[in-house]
C-alpha cells in the first residue's frame, strides 16, 4: 500500500495544498479539518487535478479528545497503519499581551501545542508497534525569536520547539523521526485572522500608536509574504528523506535572523527591531 498521511487543519493554507501535492504524487491522504463544510474545495480541486482517489477527508478538531479517538479508530480500520503525521493545524494569536486573557492564551496553546501532543500521543502507538514513522510539526521562526505583538503565538511555537526536540530524542530508538519546519512568512489565510484579532483590541490607550505601528507592520509583512510553495516543498522533501533533520529553516530572512540572534548580544537585536518599528 502506498504511504499514508494524515494532515491536521487542511482546510486552506499550508494543510490544503500539502494535501494536494502529496496525493498528487501517489501518496494516501488523510486531509483532517475542524468542519467538514469547508471540505468542498480541496474535494473538488483534487478531482480536478486526478488525485481524489489518494484523499480521505475526515473530521477532527485537534482540541477534542474524541474526534481524535474517531480519527485513530478510522485509520486503523480503513488503512492499518499510518507512515507520516503532519501537524499543521494552528492559528496566530497577536496583540498586546496586558490585554491578552488567560482564556485566550489558553486557547492558543491548546490548539498549537496541546493539540499537536494530543494527536502525536494518539497516532504513536500505531506507529511504535511499526517501528517507523515520521512526525512533521510545523513550527515558525516565531519559535525562535520573539516579536512584539505576538507574545502567545511565539509563546506557543517556542514550546512546540521544546516539544520537538525532546520527542525527538525519545523515538529515535523506534525509528520515528521528528521534524519542525521553522517557516517565515507565508502567504496564507493566517494573516487576515490574526489581523481581525488584534483590529478589535485596545484603541485608546498608551499602547495604541505603538499598536498601530505594529498592525502597520504586520500588514506590510503579509503583503510581502512568499508563496507556500516553498514550505510545501520542504515537506515533500522530508517525506522523501531517509533520515530527515530535525530543523528545517524556509523563509525570507528566517536563516539570517536565526544565525543573528545567536551572535548578537540581545541589546543589539532590540536595537534593529526598535528601528524597524520606527521606520
Ligand atoms: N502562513 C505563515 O506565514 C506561517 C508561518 C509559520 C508557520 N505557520 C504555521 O502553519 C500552520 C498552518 O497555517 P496557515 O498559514 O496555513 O494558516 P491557515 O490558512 O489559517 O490554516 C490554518 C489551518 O488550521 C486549522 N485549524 C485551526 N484551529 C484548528 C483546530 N482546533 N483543529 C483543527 N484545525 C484547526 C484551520 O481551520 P479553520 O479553517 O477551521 O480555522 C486551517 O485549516 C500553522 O500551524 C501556522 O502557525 C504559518
Amino acid at each position: 500500500m502506498n504511504k499514508v498521511v494524515l494532515i491536521t487543519g487542511t482546510s486552506s493554507g499550508f494543510g490544503y495544498f500539502i494535501s494536494l501535492e502529496l496525493a498528487s504524487k501517489g501518496y494516501q491522504v488523510v486531509s483532517t479539518m475542524r468542519s467538514l463544510n469547508n471540505s468542498q474545495q480541496l474535494k473538488e480541486e483534487a478531482n480536478k487535478v486526478g488525485c481524489k482517489n489518494n484523499m480521505d477527508v475526515v473530521k477532527m478538531d485537534v482540541t477534542i479528545e474524541s474526534d481524535i479517538r474517531d480519527v485513530v479508530q478510522y485509520i486503523k480500520e480503513n488503512y492499518g497503519k499510518i507512515d507520516i503525521l503532519i501537524n499543521n493545524a494552528g492559528y496566530c494569536l497577536g496583540g498586546i499581551s496586558e490585554f491578552i486573557t488567560v482564556k485566550e492564551w489558553e486557547r492558543q496553546f491548546a490548539t498549537n501545542l496541546f493539540g499537536v501532543i494530543s494527536v502525536t500521543n494518539a497516532f504513536l502507538p500505531i506507529m511504535r508497534k511499526q517501528r517507523s514513522g515520521k512526525i512533521i510539526n510545523i513550527g515558525s521562526i516565531s519559535g525562535r525569536i520573539g516579536l512584539p505583538g505576538l507574545s502567545p503565538y511565539a509563546s506557543s511555537k517556542f514550546a512546540l520547539e521544546g516539544y520537538s526536540e525532546s520527542l525527538r530524542l525519545e523515538l529515535l530508538p523506534f525509528n520515528i523521526s521528528v521534524s519542525i519546519i521553522e517557516a517565515g512568512s507565508y502567504n496564507t489565510k493566517i494573516w487576515e485572522k490574526a489581523m481581525k484579532n488584534i483590529d478589535t483590541k485596545v484603541t485608546h490607550h498608551d499602547y495604541s500608536k505603538y499598536l498601530s505601528t505594529l498592525y502597520k507592520n504586520a500588514e506590510t509583512t503579509s503583503k510581502k509574504a512568499s508563496n507556500p510553495i516553498e514550505v510545501i516543498n520542504i515537506v515533500q522533501k522530508i517525506c522523501r528523506s531517509k533520515r530527515p533533520r530535525l530543523r528545517y529553516i524556509v523563509g525570507n530572512g528566517v536563516r539570517l535572523t536565526i544565525f543573528l540572534k545567536s551572535i548578537l548580544p540581545w541589546s543589539w537585536i532590540e536595537y534593529m527591531i526598535g528601528r524597524k518599528l520606527k521606520n
